[in-house]
């Protein structure tokens, strides 16, 4: 980044904003999350329904947080604020809960990926994968690499993020891309992957008309694209007018499908063909470290080399989340009390540390809390974010969307406005009741043991 001429911090360049944003949101959502979320309802159906939804909810609002953010130049409360006043302002403390509610979490995981790589090196892959994903996933030494991963990632932001993210970013998501084709197209190869592409591909008819199949992919477009929680927002507030925001937007989105389409295509296989499916069925979650870790295992000694570059290069892309989600929470905080970034960063990091201890011990609190805050409350961020952009300062969005952009993406702003504004809101909201229903059956669950 440098400064523009405002003073204020900008992109050094548009692909470096491209970059930012697809690190932001190519990370565990898609290799972890989406692979969980196809396995736990749906199959098939979800990975459709998934695509529709880009267009309908992840391009529009995604255009909705550049646009808001380019036009206000601040973190989400302050632009909130100055291009809506206080009552909207407010809505940016519901952010800054929410990024610091999924990153409790999210290091959690990304400490999974890191204690696998380093497994891959010291004693190679466990040949009872979902057994040793069940030790992985509980007591002192999960709470060990969240602390450690939750450091790194402190440390990173106090240190300010801009360019060595940004550098770091262009060789990191080619390689994590390479290595997944690579890997699913090694999945290919197997006996019983037939049945495996039949669950991931094929969708059932009254799978696609199940709501919640439509809910789990809503959330996931959400989580996967980094949207409902101001992260898009804060990042094109670093951005300068010669932008062209729909087709950022659209190049973000497919770029984070695709990764997440090809996870698809590794982990399904694997599972079938390993049989698998008893152990990912007891532990959706996990299906991502149970399937892949039980891959490399079969490859034998080369399956420890790739499994270590599988597995760093995961934690690479995670930390790139995680910096994401703390730049949010850090920036907001110094926005607001006026804290220095070190301060900020050091004070909030730590909190988001103490809470993640009971996601690293439980993962039934892993699961809720990736509910609540991961989907519901995304929708929900999401839903106030497309009312804002589509309703209440419609024309400054349209102005946005324009400036920057090529004659073909100024002709698709009027029909971009009337997904906004009519489709995206009422869709989120339906989709945001089945998840609050969903959610606090969930919640019921977890209590009652
Ligand atoms: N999108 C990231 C992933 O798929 C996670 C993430 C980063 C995120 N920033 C976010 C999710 C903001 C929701 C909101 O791994």
């Amino acid at each position: 980044m440098a400064a523009s001429g405002t003073g204020r911090e900008a992109f050094a360049t548009k692909a470096g904003f491209l970059l930012a944003a697809a690190g932001s949101a190519v990370g565990l959502g898609n290799m972890w999350r989406f692979p969980y979320q196809v396995s736990e309802g749906g199959g098939a159906a979800l990975v459709v329904v998934y695509i529709g939804l880009i267009f309908l909810i992840g391009i529009p609002l995604m255009l909705a947080e550049f646009a808001i953010g380019r036009r206000g130049q601040r973190a989400p409360i302050g632009s909130l604020r100055a291009l809506g006043g206080p009552a909207w302002g407010r809505l940016g403390y519901l952010f800054v809960l929410v990024g610091f509610a999924i990153l409790s979490y999210y290091s959690v995981i990304a400490g999974w990926t890191v204690r696998y790589g380093i497994e891959a090196v010291v004693q190679g892959f466990a040949p009872s994968a979902a057994d040793h994903f069940t030790a992985v996933a509980s007591g002192g030494d999960a709470v060990a690499y969240h602390v450690a991963f939750m450091m790194a990632t402190t440390l990173i932001v106090v240190g300010g993020v801009k360019g060595g993210i940004e550098r770091a970013s262009l060789l990191l998501m080619p390689a994590l891309f390479v290595l997944v084709v690579g890997l699913a197209i090694w999945a290919a190869t197997l006996p019983g992957a037939a049945a495996g592409y039949a669950v991931y591909l094929m969708p059932e008819v009254e799978e696609l008309l199940n709501p919640d199949v439509w809910r789990a992919a809503a959330g996931q477009v959400f989580f996967s694209l980094s949207l409902g929680m101001g992260g898009m927002l804060t990042f094109a507030s670093y951005l300068r007018r010669d932008q062209n925001l729909p087709e950022s937007a659209t190049v973000v989105s497919f770029t984070d499908f695709g990764v997440a389409f090809f996870a698809g295509l590794l982990v399904f296989p694997v599972i079938y063909s390993f049989a698998l499916q008893g152990a990912v069925s007891g532990s959706t979650i996990g299906a991502l470290f149970i399937a892949v870790p039980s891959a490399f295992e079969a490859m034998g000694a080369w399956g420890r080399v790739v499994g270590l570059f599988f597995f760093l290069v995961l934690a690479l892309g995670a930390i790139t989340s995680t910096i994401s989600l703390l730049e949010v929470v850090t920036a907001s905080v110094m926005d607001e009390l006026g804290w220095s970034r070190r301060k900020a960063a050091l004070l909030m990091g730590t909190a988001i540390t103490l809470v993640g201890i009971v996601p690293a011990t439980d993962l039934d609190a892993l699961g809720l809390l990736d509910k609540i805050a991961g989907e519901l409350l995304l929708l929900l961020g999401g839903l106030a974010l497309a009312l804002f952009a589509g309703w209440r300062i419609p024309a400054a969005v349209r102005d946005e969307l324009i400036a920057g952009a090529s004659p073909f993406w100024q002709r698709q702003v009027p029909r971009i406005l009337f997904v906004m504004r009519y489709v995206m809101p009422p869709l989120v909201a339906v989709l945001a009741f089945f998840s609050l229903r969903e959610t606090a059956s969930a919640v019921a669950a977890f209590f009652s043991g």
